[in-house]
């Protein structure tokens, strides 16, 4: 089991039929996940105990699954430790875990991940690209802003909506103009 490196991996995790960006958290030996309050990825987890970590790099999905929900199509069942899990169909890689709830707080719900299985289904090699990385970076700081509209958040995003237009690729591009259907800048 080595996919999830030490310190925050962003990964699409999915649950029964929902996909969203969430960060997996590697210290000490030990991986956990905060999930603020109200999503459906929190509900799932809370009803079924699982969770599937996406490793994929398709910038539109980053920011569909921030916002919205994908088809059923998208996913594909897999069975792990005697749990029927869904994982994204175009994954390059997935690893599936046990969730066990070790804090309640008042903002998020503090999760540890017991892994259970892991796989590679292609290997490819992603070039840097400061458009993708700035992609994710609007996203994350999107999702908080819709949550609470701070002007130092809208700064971010507009100085990583800048890097995506100078630095993306096509497919960077129209993750752009998804994200700006989503929250307007
Ligand atoms: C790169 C990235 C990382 C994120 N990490 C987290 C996280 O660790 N915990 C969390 O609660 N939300 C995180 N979010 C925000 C969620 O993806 C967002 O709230 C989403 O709408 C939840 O979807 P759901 O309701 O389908 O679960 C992240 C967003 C992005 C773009």
């Amino acid at each position: 089991m080595g996919l999830i490196k030490d310190g925050i991996t962003e990964v699409i995790a999915t649950t029964r039929y929902n996909a969203a960006p969430m960060g997996i958290i590697s210290r000490d030996g030990r991986l956990r996940m905060v999930l603020f309050h109200g999503s459906h990825t929190e509900k799932n987890v809370v009803n079924e105990g699982w969770i599937v970590a996406n490793f994929i790099f398709d910038p539109v999905v980053y920011v569909r699954t921030a916002f919205d929900d994908l088809p059923e199509s998208d996913f594909v069942e897999t069975e792990v430790d005697g749990m029927t899990m869904h994982r994204l169909a175009g994954a390059e890689a997935w690893a599936a875990f046990r969730t066990e709830i070790q804090k309640n707080t008042s903002e998020a719900l503090i999760i540890d991940l017991v892994p259970l299985h892991e796989e590679i289904i292609s290997l490819t090699l992603h070039s840097l690209n400061r458009g993708f990385n700035s992609i994710v970076e609007a996203t994350v700081h999107a999702t908080r802003y819709l949550r609470e509209p701070d002007p130092a958040l809208r700064r971010l995003i507009v100085h990583h909506t800048g890097l995506v237009r100078k630095c993306g690729g096509q497919r960077e591009q129209e993750a752009l103009e998804l994200l700006e259907q989503y929250i307007e800048i």
